[in-house]
């Protein structure tokens, strides 16, 4: 068993999930009062995650001293090895913030970088940097910027790294935890594999005779838990689907014709475009914006429920990354409202069966490939659930949307063509709320931006742009100003995740 204590990090739980990959079991804790808790269970290793904050700002999370004296392996991760030198007599201080790519150099590769190349890419996301280690430890890695990058004790099993291992854009992030539980930890690894078959009975036993009500997006994710639950419960289940307008074409037409194969039931179409549009009217602030497309999805799903009295259970696909976007823990801040999560009525009778609450989408899409599903449809790009709304900045009115779908198509069709589509995480547009000058036709043309937004990631956790070739990125922009009307110019962003989240809005 390995401790986690959880100081507000946004990737906390991929921590978690990193290690039981691994066959590894672990715990996240909360700091307060955690010392108890170790003295008691005696985990075999400590790992404290990373956090918002700055150790020397007043209520920062911090932790009782003493466990660095247990004799228990720890490894502080990000601001979790800054409070470790904080609180052992070592000094942080800002000095100059690194958020995305770094390229770390290992100078000692003894146990926690074992097997490490010289040189390698790291993800970093932090302000503070330890400036002087505590007495008694060593170097074992440095950034361009951070010289301690990575540190340990030279006598006691303590460990610090400034980057972040736990982020599938950290190459060697996965050695790193590996070296940590068997090298330093000494525990075996015994690497975990997903079990439809005991999934499906866990629903069937969990479900009963009773009736299952099933929101659809269209999405991977809600068609993969869908799937497991038609299987499990057959006939017991209603799925259904809200067509709000803002999501792409191609949706409904898998809603309509593929899903119902998969499935074998029906999909009820809840169609609402018009009520989509009007609730967005003069809505320009991007959380109130995704209040009212959630709070008219309860009402429409509301008068849905009302149509069958037998469904105890609702099943939504929520996947563990929109939990932790939306609400994250106690310590972790509030970054955007995803719609699916903690946005349905208060007084709701139905139990929620999530079946991919505690999966990435790489292991939905894992286990996609398992039930069999069709490639379109496991390999298909997540869209957000408030679609095209949250990717028209502004006020969402029915011309914009139009814009920006067109933009969007032409994007998705040449991202096909090219053969690209496949190789990218997500890829969209975004029609900016800004407007620039342009010559049409030798006559001055104020016309709107658009942005291009095309990213690799594996778990939406972290997210790089796409390196795509300038002739595919000419193409596009050039057939957007030819093809879309009212757009004047076309731009590329290359932002990293962090500090840039995926959606502009
Ligand atoms: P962000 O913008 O938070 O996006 O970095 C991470 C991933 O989540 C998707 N996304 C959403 N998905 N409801 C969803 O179901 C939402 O409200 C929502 N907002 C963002 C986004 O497309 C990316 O894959």
């Amino acid at each position: 068993m390995i401790h986690i204590i959880d100081f507000g990090s946004q990737t906390c739980h991929l921590i978690s999930r990193r290690l039981t990959d691994l066959g590894i079991e672990n715990k996240i804790l909360e700091p307060s009062d955690v010392l108890k808790t170790i003295t008691k269970e005696e985990p075999q290793g400590i790992i404290l995650s990373g956090g918002p904050k700055s150790v020397y700002e007043k209520g920062a999370p911090t932790i009782d001293k003493k466990i660095f004296s247990l004799g228990i392996p720890i490894l502080g991760i990000c601001y979790g090895w800054q409070l470790t030198s904080h609180l052992l007599g070592g000094k942080v201080t800002l000095v100059k913030s690194e958020y995305g790519p770094a390229h770390l150099t290992v100078t000692n590769f003894e146990d926690l970088f074992y097997g490490f190349p010289k040189a390698s890419t790291v993800w970093e996301s932090h302000g503070d940097s330890v400036m002087k280690m505590p007495e008694g430890f060593d170097a074992l890695a440095s950034t361009e910027t951070v010289i301690f990058a990575a540190a340990k004790h030279k006598t006691k099993p303590i460990y610090g790294v400034q980057f972040h291992p736990e982020s599938s854009h950290t190459k060697k992030g996965v050695l790193l935890f590996e070296n940590f539980v068997s090298r330093i930890c000494k525990i075996p690894l015994k690497p975990k594999k997903i079990n439809i078959d005991e999934m499906i009975s866990q629903i069937k036993e969990k479900v009963g005779d009773n009736f299952v009500i099933g929101a659809f997006s269209g999405g991977t994710d809600s068609v993969v838990a869908g799937t497991l639950v038609a299987r499990a419960i057959g006939k017991q289940f209603i799925p259904f689907y809200v067509d709000s307008g803002l999501a792409r074409n191609d949706v409904l037409y898998r809603i309509k014709n593929i899903f119902p194969k998969i499935l074998g039931l029906k999909v009820t179409i809840i169609e609402a475009k018009n009520e989509f549009l009007s609730v967005l009217k003069g809505v320009v602030d991007p959380e109130l914006k995704r209040k009212a497309i959630g709070g008219l999805y309860i009402k429409l799903f509301e008068n849905e429920l009302k149509k069958h009295p037998r469904a105890k259970f609702l099943m939504q696909g929520t996947t563990y990354a929109d939990f932790i976007h939306s609400k994250g823990t106690k310590n972790s801040a509030h970054i955007k409202s995803h719609h699916n999560v903690g946005g349905l009525p208060k007084d709701m009778k139905l139990t929620l069966l999530e079946p991919m609450k505690y999966f990435y989408t790489d292991q939905v899409r894992q286990i996609g490939i398992m039930l069999g599903l069709p490639k379109e449809v496991v390999r298909q790009q997540p869209f957000p659930g408030p679609g095209h709304a949250v990717r028209i900045l502004g006020e969402v009115t029915k011309e914009k949307l139009e814009k920006q779908v067109l933009a969007d198509e032409v994007l998705v069709d040449e991202m096909k063509k090219s053969g690209w589509y496949e190789k990218v995480f997500q890829c969209w547009t975004i029609l900016t709320n800004s407007q620039s000058t342009a010559v049409k036709g030798d006559g001055r043309f104020f016309g709107d931006v658009v942005a291009l937004r095309v990213v690799s990631s594996k778990d939406r956790m972290s997210a790089d742009w796409v390196d795509l070739p300038y002739s595919l990125l000419q193409r596009i922009s050039t057939r957007i100003v030819n093809e879309v009307p009212g757009v004047s110019r076309v731009v590329y962003d290359i932002t990293t995740k962090p500090p840039a989240t995926m959606e502009w809005e």
